[in-house]
């Protein structure tokens, strides 16, 4: 069996300056948010803004797995009732011809024992975010500042979007990921939601472990959507209508696996831009995330995702926790976007304590 690297809170190393530049994103976060309430006239996420799909879904922990994959919520084998919520990368509402990466946030519901934040202590979740890339790009936050600084200037300027979308010829990769965007300005098509595979990019703590998790298509209805591309031509809401037109007919399950870290060089908690090597660790399967067929986005499913709910990788049990300057900037990040966007909605911040909170 390999080595697995064993959790201690001194896998943590606090970076320079991490405070300091950890306000200055947040600040800058807010600041475009702002703009974006009188935009909309409507407080929307200062990231994952646009929602495509909320669903009911159950996880199925796989029976008999061993020790080093059996922990925290894998830690037996049972069923947790699930929300998930599909979204695109922005903190504004994009036309989706504009790719840009895609945002599974799955919610379990129904999990006991005391949560990592103080606040949520008695809460019933568990939230793992993920996203359609196996790494954080902007891993560190000193990366991410210098891309938040451009996101700033764009919010306040969109003719200065336009001069980077121009030069974009030469350059394009680095200023369209800048802004948060793939290459579909550059002529790339968007990818079907549903056949993706999401990754945390950067690490959690794993029980005992450290660990990178990932939800990869399972079954043939979604794995057959892999790679396939939406056409978004004329067709702003295209990703949404995709996964309603799914899920009225369909089902899909996701496999939920993890990379369990065996080497702290190679696998670094301190830079979410480097990718794991999957020769020293593959994934490997723990869970199975089944979503049945149902209506996908109802008003009143819309409205409770994206103006009550809040998906935070801190809904966690301390077996969880995420690792690494990248994630513990989130904290803080995540508590100000959802106070500002339920204060000026004026929405109950709640956690839900059932599935039945989630109206059909
Ligand atoms: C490291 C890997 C990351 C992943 C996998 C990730 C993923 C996600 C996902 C899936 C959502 C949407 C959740 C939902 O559906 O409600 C989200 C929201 C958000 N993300 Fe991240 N994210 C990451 C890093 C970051 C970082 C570094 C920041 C900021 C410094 C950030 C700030 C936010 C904010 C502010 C929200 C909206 C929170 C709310 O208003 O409720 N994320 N993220």
């Amino acid at each position: 069996m390999p080595t697995y690297v064993p959790y201690s809170d001194e896998i943590e190393v606090l970076q320079p300056r991490e405070e300091e530049i950890s306000n200055e994103i947040v600040e800058s976060m807010a600041r475009i948010n702002r703009l974006m309430f009188d935009k909309y006239r409507h407080a929307i996420r200062d990231a994952h803004a646009k929602s495509h799909g909320i669903l009911k879904a159950e996880l199925h922990v796989y029976p008999n797995l061993p020790e080093p994959l059996a922990q925290g919520v894998f830690r037996e084998s049972r069923t947790y009732p699930v929300i998930v919520r599909f979204s695109t990368a922005p903190g504004s509402i994009q036309p989706d011809g504009v790719g840009a990466p895609q945002g599974m946030a799955l919610k379990l519901v129904g999990v006991e024992g005391l949560k990592f934040l103080p606040e949520e202590a008695d809460a019933v979740t568990q939230d793992f975010l993920l996203v359609n890339n196996p790494v954080i790009p902007f891993g560190t936050i000193y990366q991410y500042l210098d891309n938040q600084k451009t996101l700033e200037r764009e919010a306040k300027s969109p003719e200065e979007m336009q001069k980077l979308i121009a030069q974009a010829g030469r350059t394009a990769n680095k200023v369209l990921d800048a802004l948060g965007i793939q290459k579909e300005i550059a002529g790339v098509q968007v990818k079907h939601i549903l056949g993706e595979t999401f990754f945390s990019m950067a690490a959690l703590r794993y029980g005992d472990y450290v660990a990178k998790v990932r939800a990869t298509p399972l079954s043939t209805s979604v794995k057959l959507l892999t790679g396939e591309e939406i056409d978004t031509s004329n067709h702003d809401s295209a990703i949404r209508d995709a996964v309603v037109k799914f899920f009225k007919k369909q089902s899909a399950e996701y496999e939920i696996q993890v990379q369990l870290c065996t080497n702290l060089q190679t696998m670094p908690i301190e830079d979410g831009s480097v990718e794991w090597p999957q020769q020293q660790s593959p994934y490997q399967p723990v869970a199975r995330l089944v979503i049945p067929t149902q209506e996908a986005y109802s008003p009143a499913r819309r409205v409770y995702a994206d103006d009550v709910l809040s998906f935070n990788p801190f809904h966690c049990l301390p077996e969880h926790r995420p690792l690494g300057n990248i994630m513990r900037i989130r904290r803080k990040a995540y508590e100000v976007s959802s106070q500002y966007r339920h204060h000026m909605n004026a929405q109950p911040r709640l956690e839900p304590r059932s599935i039945e909170d989630l109206p059909d």
